[in-house]
């Protein structure tokens, strides 16, 4: 028996326009979508992820018109980012109040504004207008780049508009720009050498601030974890003593691993595009393994998208 509500695009156009939360594929996760101009919508999505008032979302635009309306200033530097636009990249631009409500924003004066690449998203969004969408899971747990982890974590509260497995399978890099600078806020899907090479600038801040104050809310809170406990295991250990040592169920590791453990495969080691995609489908698989422990097997390059890796991974382990 399906439990999640399988919708069609016109459908899922219809929910939204009728103010209703509607999950829909992205190209680096599912969102949990509602249209910007339905305030009510957007406090479901709260109430139903779980997610602190205080976290804001994701604005999700079409076209430049679109994005015209939402913020009170595109900086220059916008347009060096071309390439990646639509695509995983979210940039943090000052919010138009007059379009953005204070509940999106969680009454921060900027917004979080992504143009997504997926076909279906990009045709909802051009017919029902913008949607703020968080991850579709429950806060705190891995991301969902399958319909069938929407259905896992939601049941049939939530219909579903099922656009295949996510490409990219993690989240979008989020960057703050301003009209002669930028800072990372989240590592994702693009690594932060190709935004440096675009605008020409190193980063200002890196996800802190000087003040030791997270400038992404989103920093503070536990994030990705499965139910088991995630143990990493660094370069220079012994992945066998340490999974003997600890006790655990399962390694989560690459082709060549070397243990006797039974281990589940993120592929090559430092293919990071391949593991990034296999990450939390493998994360969600061992809690169907009622693992109790993981020996995570932490022995790659902390470079490109391997920084993304390895934030996701201390993330998951930290509960
Ligand atoms: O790939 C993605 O970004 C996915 C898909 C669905 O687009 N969305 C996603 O949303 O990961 P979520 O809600 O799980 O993460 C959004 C992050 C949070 O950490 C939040 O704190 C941060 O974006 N954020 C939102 N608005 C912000 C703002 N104005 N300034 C700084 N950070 C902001
Ligand atoms: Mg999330």
């Amino acid at each position: 028996m399906e439990l999640c509500m399988k919708v069609n695009l016109e459908e899922a156009i219809e929910k939204i326009k009728n103010g209703e939360v509607v999950a829909v594929p992205t190209e680096t996760v599912y969102g949990l979508a509602a249209s910007i101009y339905h305030p009510l919508a957007i406090q479901k999505i709260f109430s139903l992820k779980n997610r602190p008032p205080k976290n804001p979302l994701i604005i999700h635009y079409a076209n430049l018109e679109q994005l015209k309306e939402l913020t009170e200033f595109i900086p220059d530097q916008y347009y060096k980012l071309k390439k990646l636009i639509p695509g995983p990249l979210t940039v943090v631009l000052q919010a138009n109040p007059k379009t953005v409500n204070q509940v999106i924003t969680a009454g921060l004066e900027t917004v979080a504004l992504r143009m997504p690449m997926h076909p279906l998203l990009l045709e909802l969004i051009e017919k029902a207008g913008p949607v703020a969408a968080p991850s579709a899971n429950l806060s705190g747990k891995p991301s969902a780049t399958r319909a069938v982890h929407v259905e896992n974590d939601f049941g049939e509260n939530i219909s579903v508009l099922d656009g295949g497995h996510s490409q990219k399978g993690v989240e979008s890099t989020i960057i703050f720009l301003a009209e002669d600078h930028w800072s990372l806020l989240r590592l994702g899907a693009v690594s932060e050498e190709e935004i440096e090479s675009l605008l020409g600038t190193r980063p200002r801040n890196k996800i802190i601030t000087n003040d030791n104050q997270p400038i992404s809310p989103g920093q503070l809170y536990k994030h990705y974890a499965p139910e088991a406990k995630l143990i990493l295991c660094a370069r220079n250990m012994d992945l066998n003593d340490m999974a003997q040592e600890h006790e655990v169920d399962l390694v989560l590791g690459y082709e060549d691993s070397k243990t006797n453990y039974k281990t589940l495969s993120l592929g090559r080691r430092n293919d990071f595009v391949e593991n990034l995609n296999r990450l939390y489908q493998k994360l969600r698989e061992i809690d169907l393994c009622d693992a109790n422990k993981v020996l995570v097997d932490f022995d790659f390059k902390k470079e490109g998208l391997g920084k993304t890796l390895e934030d996701r991974l201390i993330k998951a382990s930290n509960q």
